[in-house]
Protein backbone atom coordinates (compact mmCIF):
# COMPACT_ATOMS: atom_id res chain seq x y z
CA UNK A 1 0.00 0.00 0.00
CA UNK A 2 1.26 3.29 -0.74
CA UNK A 3 0.63 6.03 2.22
CA UNK A 4 2.70 8.77 0.60
CA UNK A 5 -0.61 10.37 -0.50
CA UNK A 6 -2.13 10.25 3.25
CA UNK A 7 0.70 12.36 4.26
CA UNK A 8 2.72 9.74 5.83
CA UNK A 9 5.82 9.13 3.59
CA UNK A 10 8.23 7.43 6.04
CA UNK A 11 7.90 5.63 9.06
CA UNK A 12 10.69 3.52 10.46
CA UNK A 13 10.55 1.13 13.48
CA UNK A 14 12.81 1.45 16.65
CA UNK A 15 12.72 -2.18 16.69
CA UNK A 16 14.69 -1.94 20.45
CA UNK A 17 11.97 0.28 21.64
CA UNK A 18 9.24 -1.16 19.67
CA UNK A 19 8.40 2.46 18.94
CA UNK A 20 7.53 3.73 15.22
CA UNK A 21 8.81 7.04 14.52
CA UNK A 22 6.57 8.19 11.32
CA UNK A 23 7.89 11.20 9.33
CA UNK A 24 5.17 13.56 7.63
CA UNK A 25 5.47 15.88 4.88
CA UNK A 26 5.48 18.85 6.73
CA UNK A 27 8.47 17.04 9.14
CA UNK A 28 10.53 16.67 5.85
CA UNK A 29 9.81 20.25 4.22
CA UNK A 30 10.94 22.98 5.80
CA UNK A 31 8.73 25.46 3.84
CA UNK A 32 6.58 27.57 6.02
CA UNK A 33 2.68 26.53 5.33
CA UNK A 34 0.39 29.01 3.40
CA UNK A 35 -2.98 29.52 4.55
CA UNK A 36 -5.63 31.46 2.75
CA UNK A 37 -8.50 33.10 5.02
CA UNK A 38 -11.45 34.59 3.21
CA UNK A 39 -12.76 37.44 5.17
CA UNK A 40 -9.72 38.24 7.26
CA UNK A 41 -10.12 41.20 7.71
CA UNK A 42 -12.20 41.58 11.26
CA UNK A 43 -14.06 39.32 13.51
CA UNK A 44 -13.60 35.69 13.32
CA UNK A 45 -11.32 35.27 10.14
CA UNK A 46 -9.17 37.67 11.81
CA UNK A 47 -8.28 35.61 14.82
CA UNK A 48 -7.66 33.04 12.66
CA UNK A 49 -5.65 34.50 10.63
CA UNK A 50 -3.56 35.64 13.79
CA UNK A 51 -3.86 32.36 15.28
CA UNK A 52 -2.10 30.60 12.12
CA UNK A 53 0.42 33.11 11.99
CA UNK A 54 0.94 32.37 15.35
CA UNK A 55 1.31 28.72 14.80
CA UNK A 56 4.28 29.38 12.11
CA UNK A 57 2.13 29.67 9.22
CA UNK A 58 2.15 32.61 6.69
CA UNK A 59 -1.09 34.05 5.73
CA UNK A 60 -3.09 35.70 2.87
CA UNK A 61 -6.54 37.04 3.94
CA UNK A 62 -9.38 37.92 1.89
CA UNK A 63 -11.73 41.32 2.45
CA UNK A 64 -14.66 42.41 0.23
CA UNK A 65 -14.93 46.04 1.70
CA UNK A 66 -12.51 46.73 4.68
CA UNK A 67 -9.18 46.95 3.17
CA UNK A 68 -7.63 49.51 6.22
CA UNK A 69 -8.69 46.34 8.78
CA UNK A 70 -7.39 43.72 5.86
CA UNK A 71 -4.50 45.53 5.86
CA UNK A 72 -3.87 46.09 9.75
CA UNK A 73 -4.06 42.47 10.20
CA UNK A 74 -1.21 42.11 7.93
CA UNK A 75 0.78 44.56 9.58
CA UNK A 76 0.03 41.96 12.78
CA UNK A 77 0.99 39.63 11.29
CA UNK A 78 4.56 41.21 10.03
CA UNK A 79 5.36 42.99 13.77
CA UNK A 80 5.03 39.16 14.71
CA UNK A 81 7.70 38.14 12.04
CA UNK A 82 5.43 36.24 10.02
CA UNK A 83 4.55 36.73 6.51
CA UNK A 84 0.97 38.09 5.33
CA UNK A 85 -1.03 39.88 2.53
CA UNK A 86 -4.67 40.64 1.58
CA UNK A 87 -6.02 40.24 -1.49
CA UNK A 88 -9.68 41.60 -2.40
CA UNK A 89 -12.39 39.27 -3.24
CA UNK A 90 -16.46 39.11 -2.61
CA UNK A 91 -16.90 35.22 -2.18
CA UNK A 92 -20.64 36.01 -3.51
CA UNK A 93 -19.56 36.49 -7.05
CA UNK A 94 -18.10 33.41 -8.63
CA UNK A 95 -17.09 34.78 -11.88
CA UNK A 96 -14.78 37.03 -10.05
CA UNK A 97 -13.14 34.54 -9.12
CA UNK A 98 -10.76 33.65 -11.99
CA UNK A 99 -9.34 36.77 -12.18
CA UNK A 100 -8.85 36.31 -7.63
CA UNK A 101 -7.29 33.00 -8.71
CA UNK A 102 -4.87 35.14 -11.29
CA UNK A 103 -4.13 37.53 -8.70
CA UNK A 104 -3.36 35.04 -6.17
CA UNK A 105 -0.86 33.63 -8.18
CA UNK A 106 0.75 36.18 -8.63
CA UNK A 107 0.82 37.37 -5.07
CA UNK A 108 1.81 33.35 -4.19
CA UNK A 109 5.25 33.91 -6.92
CA UNK A 110 6.02 37.79 -5.66
CA UNK A 111 5.36 38.08 -2.07
CA UNK A 112 5.54 34.27 -1.00
CA UNK A 113 8.36 32.33 -3.47
CA UNK A 114 6.37 29.62 -4.10
CA UNK A 115 2.76 28.26 -6.28
CA UNK A 116 0.50 27.00 -3.88
CA UNK A 117 -1.13 27.70 -0.59
CA UNK A 118 -1.44 24.66 1.69
CA UNK A 119 -4.94 25.63 3.77
CA UNK A 120 -7.94 27.44 2.76
CA UNK A 121 -9.98 28.52 5.27
CA UNK A 122 -13.97 29.56 3.59
CA UNK A 123 -14.60 31.33 6.55
CA UNK A 124 -16.54 34.67 4.77
CA UNK A 125 -19.92 35.70 5.03
CA UNK A 126 -22.84 37.96 6.33
CA UNK A 127 -26.04 37.72 8.24
CA UNK A 128 -29.31 37.86 7.23
CA UNK A 129 -32.60 36.82 9.46
CA UNK A 130 -35.98 36.67 7.69
CA UNK A 131 -38.88 34.50 9.44
CA UNK A 132 -40.15 31.81 5.93
CA UNK A 133 -43.03 33.48 5.77
CA UNK A 134 -40.83 36.81 4.58
CA UNK A 135 -38.21 35.49 2.80
CA UNK A 136 -37.59 36.90 -0.79
CA UNK A 137 -35.95 35.14 -3.59
CA UNK A 138 -33.27 37.58 -3.95
CA UNK A 139 -32.59 37.65 0.06
CA UNK A 140 -32.32 33.82 -0.54
CA UNK A 141 -29.74 34.12 -3.15
CA UNK A 142 -27.98 36.94 -1.59
CA UNK A 143 -27.29 34.69 1.31
CA UNK A 144 -27.28 31.44 -1.17
CA UNK A 145 -24.33 32.89 -2.96
CA UNK A 146 -21.79 33.70 -0.27
CA UNK A 147 -22.34 31.08 2.39
CA UNK A 148 -22.87 27.98 -0.27
CA UNK A 149 -22.60 28.54 -4.19
CA UNK A 150 -19.15 30.80 -3.09
CA UNK A 151 -17.40 28.45 -0.97
CA UNK A 152 -18.34 25.25 -3.23
CA UNK A 153 -16.75 27.16 -6.57
CA UNK A 154 -14.03 29.21 -4.46
CA UNK A 155 -13.08 25.47 -2.94
CA UNK A 156 -13.23 24.48 -6.41
CA UNK A 157 -11.06 26.78 -8.49
CA UNK A 158 -8.31 26.92 -5.99
CA UNK A 159 -7.77 22.99 -5.60
CA UNK A 160 -5.47 23.42 -8.34
CA UNK A 161 -3.80 25.90 -6.22
CA UNK A 162 -3.51 24.06 -3.42
CA UNK A 163 -0.56 21.60 -2.43
CA UNK A 164 -1.18 17.87 -1.64
CA UNK A 165 -1.29 17.27 2.15
CA UNK A 166 -2.93 20.22 2.95
CA UNK A 167 -6.82 20.96 4.28
CA UNK A 168 -9.81 22.87 4.16
CA UNK A 169 -11.84 24.19 6.70
CA UNK A 170 -15.06 25.27 6.27
CA UNK A 171 -16.42 27.37 8.76
CA UNK A 172 -20.36 26.64 9.54
CA UNK A 173 -22.45 27.38 12.84
CA UNK A 174 -24.08 26.11 15.51
CA UNK A 175 -27.20 26.57 14.31
CA UNK A 176 -27.19 23.29 12.03
CA UNK A 177 -27.58 21.76 14.97
CA UNK A 178 -30.25 24.08 17.24
CA UNK A 179 -33.44 25.76 15.52
CA UNK A 180 -33.35 29.75 15.97
CA UNK A 181 -36.05 31.63 13.84
CA UNK A 182 -35.04 33.69 11.34
CA UNK A 183 -32.20 31.59 10.22
CA UNK A 184 -33.85 28.90 8.24
CA UNK A 185 -31.95 30.30 5.16
CA UNK A 186 -28.53 30.76 6.47
CA UNK A 187 -28.53 27.38 8.37
CA UNK A 188 -29.30 25.39 5.37
CA UNK A 189 -26.78 26.59 3.67
CA UNK A 190 -24.43 25.58 6.25
CA UNK A 191 -25.71 22.20 6.30
CA UNK A 192 -25.01 22.57 2.92
CA UNK A 193 -21.45 23.39 3.58
CA UNK A 194 -21.16 20.87 6.54
CA UNK A 195 -22.34 18.56 3.78
CA UNK A 196 -20.08 19.65 1.05
CA UNK A 197 -17.12 19.12 3.45
CA UNK A 198 -17.59 15.44 3.65
CA UNK A 199 -17.64 15.04 0.14
CA UNK A 200 -14.40 17.34 -0.25
CA UNK A 201 -13.00 14.85 2.46
CA UNK A 202 -14.02 11.71 0.72
CA UNK A 203 -13.01 13.57 -2.84
CA UNK A 204 -9.26 14.93 -2.13
CA UNK A 205 -8.23 11.84 0.45
CA UNK A 206 -6.61 10.50 -2.36
CA UNK A 207 -4.41 13.79 -2.50
CA UNK A 208 -4.30 13.87 1.50
CA UNK A 209 -5.85 17.08 1.61
CA UNK A 210 -8.21 17.05 4.62
CA UNK A 211 -11.83 18.55 4.98
CA UNK A 212 -13.35 19.88 8.07
CA UNK A 213 -16.27 21.87 9.68
CA UNK A 214 -16.18 24.13 12.06
CA UNK A 215 -19.39 25.61 13.86
CA UNK A 216 -18.83 28.36 15.80
CA UNK A 217 -22.02 29.27 18.46
CA UNK A 218 -23.30 32.99 18.74
CA UNK A 219 -20.42 35.28 19.11
CA UNK A 220 -19.86 38.57 19.60
CA UNK A 221 -18.69 39.94 16.39
CA UNK A 222 -19.91 42.68 13.56
CA UNK A 223 -22.08 39.80 12.40
CA UNK A 224 -25.40 40.30 11.63
CA UNK A 225 -25.42 43.99 12.43
CA UNK A 226 -23.40 43.00 15.54
CA UNK A 227 -26.80 42.32 16.63
CA UNK A 228 -25.74 39.95 19.54
CA UNK A 229 -22.55 42.27 20.68
CA UNK A 230 -25.05 45.22 20.69
CA UNK A 231 -27.64 43.68 22.55
CA UNK A 232 -27.26 42.55 26.13
CA UNK A 233 -30.77 40.72 26.30
CA UNK A 234 -29.54 38.69 23.44
CA UNK A 235 -26.37 37.90 25.53
CA UNK A 236 -28.20 36.99 28.81
CA UNK A 237 -30.25 34.59 26.68
CA UNK A 238 -27.47 33.08 24.89
CA UNK A 239 -25.90 32.89 28.48
CA UNK A 240 -28.42 30.78 29.77
CA UNK A 241 -28.81 28.20 27.28
CA UNK A 242 -24.80 27.52 27.48
CA UNK A 243 -22.95 25.25 29.76
CA UNK A 244 -20.17 27.87 29.90
CA UNK A 245 -22.51 30.58 30.59
CA UNK A 246 -21.25 33.26 28.29
CA UNK A 247 -21.69 33.91 24.41
CA UNK A 248 -18.35 33.81 22.39
CA UNK A 249 -15.90 36.22 21.48
CA UNK A 250 -13.94 35.78 18.09
CA UNK A 251 -10.64 34.61 19.99
CA UNK A 252 -12.95 31.28 21.41
CA UNK A 253 -12.93 30.37 17.49
CA UNK A 254 -9.18 31.52 15.95
CA UNK A 255 -7.45 28.65 17.75
CA UNK A 256 -9.34 26.24 16.58
CA UNK A 257 -9.20 26.38 13.05
CA UNK A 258 -5.39 27.44 13.44
CA UNK A 259 -5.13 23.68 15.55
CA UNK A 260 -6.58 21.84 11.86
CA UNK A 261 -4.30 23.41 9.92
CA UNK A 262 -1.30 21.77 11.91
CA UNK A 263 0.42 18.20 11.73
CA UNK A 264 -1.17 17.50 15.10
CA UNK A 265 -4.52 17.46 13.29
CA UNK A 266 -3.25 14.95 10.50
CA UNK A 267 -6.06 12.06 11.42
CA UNK A 268 -9.22 14.98 11.90
CA UNK A 269 -10.69 14.53 8.73
CA UNK A 270 -14.57 14.93 7.99
CA UNK A 271 -15.52 16.21 10.88
CA UNK A 272 -17.84 18.79 11.92
CA UNK A 273 -16.74 20.63 15.35
CA UNK A 274 -18.74 22.68 17.29
CA UNK A 275 -16.87 25.92 19.70
CA UNK A 276 -19.99 26.90 21.22
CA UNK A 277 -19.12 26.59 24.68
CA UNK A 278 -21.95 23.58 25.31
CA UNK A 279 -24.87 25.52 23.39
CA UNK A 280 -28.06 23.96 24.05
CA UNK A 281 -26.74 20.42 25.02
N1 LIG B 1 -20.57 35.67 14.68
C1 LIG B 1 -21.30 34.59 14.85
O1 LIG B 1 -22.13 34.51 15.79
C2 LIG B 1 -21.12 33.40 13.96
C3 LIG B 1 -21.60 32.16 14.42
C4 LIG B 1 -21.46 31.05 13.61
C5 LIG B 1 -20.86 31.17 12.40
N2 LIG B 1 -20.39 32.37 11.96
C6 LIG B 1 -19.77 32.43 10.65
O2 LIG B 1 -18.45 32.90 10.80
C7 LIG B 1 -18.03 33.57 9.61
C8 LIG B 1 -17.43 34.92 9.96
O3 LIG B 1 -18.37 35.66 10.68
P1 LIG B 1 -17.93 36.86 11.65
O4 LIG B 1 -18.72 36.74 12.88
O5 LIG B 1 -16.47 36.95 11.73
O6 LIG B 1 -18.53 38.09 10.80
P2 LIG B 1 -17.96 39.60 10.65
O7 LIG B 1 -17.30 40.04 11.88
O8 LIG B 1 -19.12 40.36 10.14
O9 LIG B 1 -16.83 39.47 9.51
C9 LIG B 1 -17.21 39.02 8.24
C10 LIG B 1 -16.00 38.88 7.37
O10 LIG B 1 -16.41 38.31 6.13
C11 LIG B 1 -16.15 39.23 5.08
N3 LIG B 1 -17.26 39.16 4.13
C12 LIG B 1 -18.57 39.30 4.37
N4 LIG B 1 -19.26 39.13 3.23
C13 LIG B 1 -18.36 38.87 2.26
C14 LIG B 1 -18.44 38.60 0.88
N5 LIG B 1 -19.60 38.57 0.21
N6 LIG B 1 -17.29 38.38 0.20
C15 LIG B 1 -16.12 38.40 0.83
N7 LIG B 1 -15.97 38.66 2.13
C16 LIG B 1 -17.08 38.90 2.84
C17 LIG B 1 -15.99 40.59 5.73
O11 LIG B 1 -15.15 41.40 4.89
P3 LIG B 1 -15.07 43.01 5.10
O12 LIG B 1 -14.52 43.22 6.48
O13 LIG B 1 -14.14 43.48 4.07
O14 LIG B 1 -16.46 43.53 4.96
C18 LIG B 1 -15.34 40.19 7.05
O15 LIG B 1 -13.97 39.96 6.88
C19 LIG B 1 -19.27 33.64 8.70
O16 LIG B 1 -19.23 32.60 7.75
C20 LIG B 1 -20.42 33.38 9.67
O17 LIG B 1 -21.52 32.80 9.02
C21 LIG B 1 -20.50 33.50 12.73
Amino acid sequence: MNFANNGLIAANSASALGIIFVKTNQQMDNKKKIALVTGGSRGLGKDMALRLAQKGLDVIVTYRTKDQEAKDVVAQIEQGGGKATALSLDTGVVSSFDGFTGQLTQVLRDHFNTEKIDFLVNNAGHGGYLPVTEVTESFFDDLMNVHFKGVYFLTQKLLPLMNDGGGIVNISSGLTRVSMPGSSVYASLKTAVETFTRYLAKELGTRGIRANTVAPGAIMTDFGNARLRSSEEMQKQISSVTALGRPGVAEDIGGVVAFLCTEDARWVNAQRIEASGGMMV
